[in-house]
């Protein structure tokens, strides 16, 4: 099979694609490194059947000739990020807006490929639910908080897949990641993970935002992959939406904790109110737990690794990187 993944040389993107070309399938990429590196797929880069294409989704003259010469599109490409939605609403609104219309109408033009949307767990917005599930309502924040954009324009995103599907037939699937985490993700955009993990084997301070008693469940990168390849294989997937993330609960202070013990670090934590982090007004929600019933009935898919796994993994990588660097 060969497959498509917009915003493949990302965080996510560059661990399917290995998994895909493990699997002996190839894969063509295509990435404008706006948040993406080459450096997630440089070890990609000359094995047969894998090729990369720097371009933007939303300017791309190729996609649609691109699109029509694949099985299966895995569609990544996104503003993504709390302090990048934050500080820019616009750009997050455009990329996940306009370049999944992009998408979703080359599939269409192409004789209906299979397409995955990759949604987010933001869509529940504030509901004090005690896990999400895909059918719940979902209440969104006003739209002069800019943080609500992200949610918003992924929401758009499931509802023009489904209204894709309706219209035209087109097959497709979302999933709404959790909070996905594991070696080769960056801090630079406010992802919290790789931001204590670097703190620690620094010596330096863990940043904790608000009072830190907010809690989130991690699951580790190649237990998502595992997730997108079973997808990708059930056609009973097919216009579904589809939780992807693990069940364990942690506080942004106990995972300070756990990394500055799994580290052997001796740094300490430092609280900053959200409005010093972000912006006057910021909202956050306090818990955001995923019920995975219906992937796992679905596919018979669960998360296998540990949040222990997880801080092992991005501390092992991010150490091989300085390294790396030093020579
Ligand atoms: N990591 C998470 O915890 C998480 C949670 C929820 C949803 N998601 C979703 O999963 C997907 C992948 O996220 P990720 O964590 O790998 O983030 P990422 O930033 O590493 O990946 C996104 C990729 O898209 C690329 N991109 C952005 N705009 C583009 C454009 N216009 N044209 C081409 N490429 C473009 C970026 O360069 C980047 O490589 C995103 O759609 C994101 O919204 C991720």
């Amino acid at each position: 099979m060969r497959y498509l993944i917009t915003g493949g040389a990302g965080f996510i993107g560059g661990h399917l694609a290995e998994a895909l070309l493990r699997e002996g399938h190839s894969v063509v990429i295509v990435d404008d490194l706006s948040t993406g590196s080459e450096n997630n797929i440089a070890h990609l880069l000359g094995i047969p059947g894998f090729e990369f294409i720097e371009a933007d989704i939303i300017s791309m003259e190729r996609l649609d000739n691109l699109v029509a010469g694949v099985d299966m599109v895995f569609h990544l490409a996104a503003a993504v990020g709390v302090e990048l939605v934050v500080r820019d609403p616009a750009r997050t609104i455009k990329t996940n807006v306009h370049g999944t219309e992009r998408v979703l109408s080359a599939a269409i033009k192409a004789g209906g490929v299979k397409t995955l949307v990759a949604s987010t767990s933001e869509v529940y917005g504030k509901s004090a639910k005690q896990s999400f599930s895909e059918s719940d309502d979902l209440l969104i924040g006003p739209s002069t908080r800019s943080r609500w954009s992200y949610a918003c324009s992924k929401l758009l995103d499931e509802f023009y897949a489904m209204a894709c599907m309706k219209a035209s037939g087109l097959p497709v699937i979302v999933s709404r990641f959790f909070n996905t985490v594991g070696p080769r993700q960056t801090g630079m955009y406010g992802m919290v993970l790789p931001r204590f993990v670097s703190k620690a084997l620094a010596g330096e301070p863990l940043l904790v935002y608000g009072d830190g008693e907010q809690s989130r469940c991690f699951c580790h990168v190649l237990d998502t992959v595992d997730a997108l390849l079973k997808l990708a294989e059930c056609p009973d997937a097919v216009g579904r939406v589809l939780n992807i993330g693990t069940t364990r609960e942690t506080t942004i202070n106990g995972l300070a904790e756990l990394v500055i013990e799994r580290t052997g670090s001796a740094s300490g934590i430092t609280r900053i109110p959200y409005d010093e982090a972000y912006e006057a007004g910021f909202e956050d929600m306090r818990r955001r737990v995923p019920n995975i019933s219906a992937i796992s009935e679905l596919t018979g898919w669960r998360p296998q690794r540990s949040l222990e796994d997880i801080v092992d993994d991005v501390a092992n990588s991010l150490r091989g990187a300085a390294a790396n660097n030093r020579c």
